[in-house]
């Protein structure tokens, strides 16, 4: 072919690529999916991926989108052929979770204006609330390994634990330095829709764990819901990227999730993650892109965060065998199906418009607008923040 034949044929062939890429309407479209499911890790992931089509609602193998910035293990959100679910998983702990979120929330490839999250994980159970297997639907999440910390060898005597608020020179004292992810709070009316729906599943139990949670029989009855089958439950989420177990450790961050949220929260899963994924959907909704009153964060308990009697901590975390861990993905998948079809179900008649929160919602420098009722009270007097911000004068170390 003579060369100005090919150059010809080459402006046809670029121009006629342009063109379908902006003529093709379905091309341009985002993805405005109703649920997008979030996963931490490759277990919690496959059992939606396995699961989900025998719902009837859908195959996640359908549609595999690539999103620059999520995990170089996870680099693709997969949704239905429909796009009403999508699916992601983050990568595990509070960094990889929050760099995650940011690259969904702000890629253009997605609309998420509408769209339900459901962060649907496995955590630690504090026996005083649930068991192995028990699922938590959460309002608040405190990020509670964000402290100061003297090794418990080396504390002062008479403390209970080693961990102080930034800003503070003894344990259980208000945090007076904010980082602003200390706590989120989440809407509890959707909490309480989800709740109901959630409790209509059939959960996963088996001989092995009940073995484990009748060690905490001897332990009193406030050890009694550890000793208990299975069920949907409300409490409270922590989040820590330290994996910590044993009495001590759970009793001092189950002292700081109260006292962070004025007394409010009711520690019952521990996890690495939730708060991370909420200071990005927090930023995201700042930025208009997503609605935080749209927001669920699930945990099911797959090993408690403290040893029965006679159990020394060692042996609880890291040699016996607690047989929690497949009856809690297991129930991740039981209990947020029932949310799913009941978001999708009734999306026309109740979930499009949403849920309209009664209590305050979001972080706790109030940037979503309203009152915080926890902490020291909004920074911008209730009126939220613009997508330009809320000012920069009052950042980084700032005493509250
Ligand atoms: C983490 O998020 C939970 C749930 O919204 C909230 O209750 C908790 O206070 C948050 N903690 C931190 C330290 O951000
Ligand atoms: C724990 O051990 C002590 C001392 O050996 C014993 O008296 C007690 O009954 C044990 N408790 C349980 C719950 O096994
Ligand atoms: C929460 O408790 C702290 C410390 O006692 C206090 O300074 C703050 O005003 C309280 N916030 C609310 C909203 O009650």
């Amino acid at each position: 072919m003579p060369l100005s034949l090919i150059s010809v044929f080459v402006a046809l062939l670029v121009t006629s690529l342009v063109w379908s890429g902006a003529a093709n309407p379905l091309q341009r479209q985002k993805i405005a999916p109703k649920v997008v499911i979030i996963s931490m890790f490759g277990d919690e992931a496959e059992v939606w991926h396995k699961r989900l089509p025998d719902s009837g609602l859908g195959d996640l193998a359908d549609v595999q989108t690539h999103v620059p910035g999520l995990s170089v293990q996870y680099p693709h959100v997969y949704c239905t052929r429909d796009y009403s679910i999508c699916h992601l998983t983050t990568g595990m702990g509070e960094i990889n979770s929050a760099a995650t979120m940011m690259a969904l929330t702000f890629s253009d490839k997605f609309d998420l204006r509408s769209t339900y999250f459901i962060v649907s994980g496995i955590g630690g159970v504090n026996p005083k609330h649930g068991t192995l297997g028990s699922v938590a639907i959460a309002r608040y999440a405190v990020q509670v390994a964000l402290q100061y910390e003297i090794d418990a060898r080396s504390i002062p005597k008479g403390w209970d634990t080693g961990y102080m608020a930034f800003g503070t020179k003894k344990p259980f004292e208000y945090p007076t330095i904010i980082y602003g992810t200390e706590v989120f709070e989440l809407n509890e009316a959707l909490r309480d829709v989800v709740f109901r729906l959630a409790g209509t599943a059939e959960l996963s139990d088996s001989e092995a764990t009940d073995a484990y949670r009748l060690k905490y029989t001897t332990m009193g009855r406030d050890f009694t819901p550890g000793t208990q089958p299975p069920a949907v439950i409300k409490c409270d989420a922590a989040t820590s990227d330290v994996y910590y177990s044993g009495a001590l450790l759970s009793a001092a961050f189950e002292k700081t999730s109260a006292v962070w949220t004025n007394g409010s929260a009711e520690y019952c899963m521990s996890a690495q993650e939730d708060n991370a994924t909420l200071e990005v959907l927090v930023r995201a909704a700042v930025a208009g892109l997503v609605d935080f009153s749209r927001v669920i964060v699930m945990r099911a308990g797959s090993n408690f965060d403290r040893p029965p009697a006679n159990v020394s901590t060692y042996a609880h975390l890291a040699v016996l065998d607690q047989n929690g861990f497949h009856i809690a993905i297991e129930n991740l998948y039981n209990t947020g199906i029932e949310i799913v079809n009941g978001i999708i179900g009734g999306w026309d008649c109740v979930f499009k418009k949403g849920v309209a929160p009664m209590n305050y919602i979001g972080d706790i420098f109030g940037s979503l607008g309203g009152e915080p009722d926890f902490g020291p009270g909004s920074l911008t007097c209730g009126a939220g923040v613009s997508s330009g911000g809320a000012g920069d004068k009052r950042t980084a170390g700032q005493k509250a």
